[in-house]
């Protein structure tokens, strides 16, 4: 058995729902309180035993790159002035033991495609795809460490789904399934962005996938799909005429960063969780909340 060593970060997309802020920097760079998305998502992978992390870039991601490079003059200038939390907090964007690769996606023609850019190297291996606009809260385990260990007893592919308000199916990947557990389903089917009249259910995948190197070919050899753009969920749909693909309901919450209400969802609810600006956070809503 290969161990989920990989993941993929497709950063690529152009991220318009929020433009102007996304129009030269990426979507993925968004703060919720003191941390970009990014770093959310790369720690959430770093946790579940993952080394190796490919983010798929296009133009104007090089932010990306650089928070997780060294940075030499500013960890020079914290260290001369003996600003050491602060060094400890920029050193410790990312583990000594873990590399990040960067693709370059020259056209954003979709998940799919983005996917498919890290063949070279993910390779004949199992491997995440972490969508970091889906910003996810599970303790004490994170979602990905979740869907690893799962992954780890089965050996299949793993989506994470969740239940969406029925009217809100087109906005996502839709799974019909047969139930194993409370967790877990046999994915029988799935469509990309269903009407809710033809949705097959209301479970939503959203930004996290394990999937077995197969989905590589099968992403090969496609033809465009819903919005015009090469869908990973068209190839997901191919993979199981070939092998089980398991649904996976995790614990914890998600806030949908792609989209303006759960961004201020996110950061409001991070604020009010951060151990220096909790108390005086919730204080300053009280009265704000108070005098409308
Ligand atoms: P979205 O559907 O959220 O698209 O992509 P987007 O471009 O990021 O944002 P909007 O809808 O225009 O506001 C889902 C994920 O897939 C990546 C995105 O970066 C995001 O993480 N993606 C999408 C790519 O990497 N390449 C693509 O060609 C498309």
């Amino acid at each position: 058995m290969k161990p989920i060593k990989k993941a993929v970060f497709p950063v690529a997309g152009l991220g318009t729902r929020f433009l102007p802020a996304t129009k030269a920097s990426p979507k993925e760079m968004l703060t919720v309180v003191d941390k970009p998305l990014i770093q959310y998502a790369v720690e959430e992978a770093v946790e579940a035993g993952i080394d190796q992390i490919v983010f798929i870039t296009g133009r104007t991601k090089r932010a990306i790159s650089d928070h997780f490079d060294k940075a030499y003059e500013l960890e020079a200038e914290l260290e001369s002035k003996g600003k050491t939390k602060l060094l400890e907090l920029v050193r410790d964007v990312l583990p000594s033991h873990v590399s990040c690769i960067d693709i370059r996606q020259s056209e954003a023609l979709g998940l799919g495609h983005a996917v498919l850019c890290a063949k070279p190297v993910v390779g004949n291996e199992p491997f995440a795809v972490i969508l970091a606009d889906d910003l996810i809260d599970a303790k004490p385990r994170g979602c990905m460490t979740q869907m690893v260990d799962h992954y780890n007893q089965h050996q299949v592919s793993v989506l994470g789904v969740q239940e969406v308000d029925p009217s809100e199916t087109e906005k996502y990947g839709v799974v019909k399934v047969r139930p194993i557990n409370d967790h877990v389903s046999k994915v029988e089917a799935i469509v990309e962005k269903p009407k809710p009249s033809e949705a097959p259910s209301n479970l939503a995948v959203v930004g996290r996938y394990i999937l077995t190197p197969r989905i590589f070919s099968l992403l090969e050899n496609m033809e465009k799909g819903a919005g015009g753009e090469y869908q990973l969920t068209d190839a997901i749909a191919l993979l199981l005429n070939y092998e089980a693909v398991h649904a996976y309901r995790f614990e914890g919450k998600r806030y949908d960063c792609g989209s303006k209400l759960g961004y201020l969802e996110a950061t409001v609810e991070h604020a009010l969780q951060h151990p220096e600006l909790k108390d005086d956070f919730l204080a300053y809503l009280k009265d704000f909340t108070a005098s409308l």
